[in-house]
């Protein structure tokens, strides 16, 4: 059966993960590798209605469970709809956040019990991890002045996604640590970018690891040859 390759982009909010995924989406298409891209919460109808519930900020209170049950309904729609069929294909998905982000947000950010949120992804998510992880991690005051300035330009246009950006600097403190927990347990499937390189070098480190990383998943899928 074909098996496509799963990459996450995860990091906090002004991280630069989201330009990062759509430059190495842009180099992959002109390679002519078949890409589905998605992003969570939403890539689904479903999901960006639940992404419209949960970022906008005059969506009050969210209960920190009710948060994580819908972080977890929107990515459960996800991998049904979007990511096991776009695998089955063989295809390489690009994913902009995935369950790290619930253990980073909802476990680090919350304080809720990451055990109850792995077990919430074994159940909803089939347990599916991604093959490859970038993790971004920039200095903290730098992704929080870029996630403050894009969203006072989003409000302009109509769009609000702020309810995130209202939590205090401890928050994303517990965040930030929770990320760099993940990395340290996951140390196969998580590669760090570290610190405030020019995003065209992050780029090209970015496409290296990809190519390696892919290619030995590809060279390992092959049928072993008999002595
Ligand atoms: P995203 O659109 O990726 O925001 P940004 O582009 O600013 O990084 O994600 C929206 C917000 O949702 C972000 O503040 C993180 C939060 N989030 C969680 O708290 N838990 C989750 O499981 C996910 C997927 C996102």
């Amino acid at each position: 059966m074909p098996r496509g390759f799963f990459v996450t982009f995860e990091g906090l909010d002004g991280s630069g993960k989201s330009t990062q995924l759509r430059l190495l989406a842009r180099a992959l298409s002109a390679e002519g590798q078949a890409v589905t891209v998605t992003r969570q919460p939403g890539g689904t109808e479903l999901g960006e209605h639940i992404r419209a519930l949960l970022l906008d900020s005059r969506t009050q209170p969210v209960a920190p469970l009710t948060e994580m049950a819908l972080m977890f309904a929107d990515r459960a729609q996800s991998v049904e709809q979007v990511i096991a069929p776009a695998l089955d294909r063989g295809e390489i998905v690009l994913c902009d956040r995935f369950t790290d982000s619930t253990v980073a947000y909802q476990g680090g950010g919350r304080e809720i019990d990451r055990e109850a949120i792995l077990t919430l992804h074994r159940v909803l998510c089939r347990d599916l991890w991604p093959d490859l992880t970038f993790l971004l991690l920039p200095n903290l005051d730098v992704c929080l002045a870029r996630a403050r300035r894009r969203n006072a330009r989003q409000l302009a246009f109509g769009t609000d996604e702020n309810r995130f950006e209202a939590e205090q600097r401890s928050f994303y403190e517990r965040v930030d640590r929770a990320y760099r927990e993940i990395a340290r347990q996951a140390r196969n499937r998580v590669v760090t970018i570290d610190g405030d390189a020019p995003v065209e070098e992050i780029h090209r480190s970015i496409l290296r690891t990809f190519s390696q990383r892919h290619q030995t998943a590809v060279t390992n899928a092959l049928p072993h040859e008999r002595p």
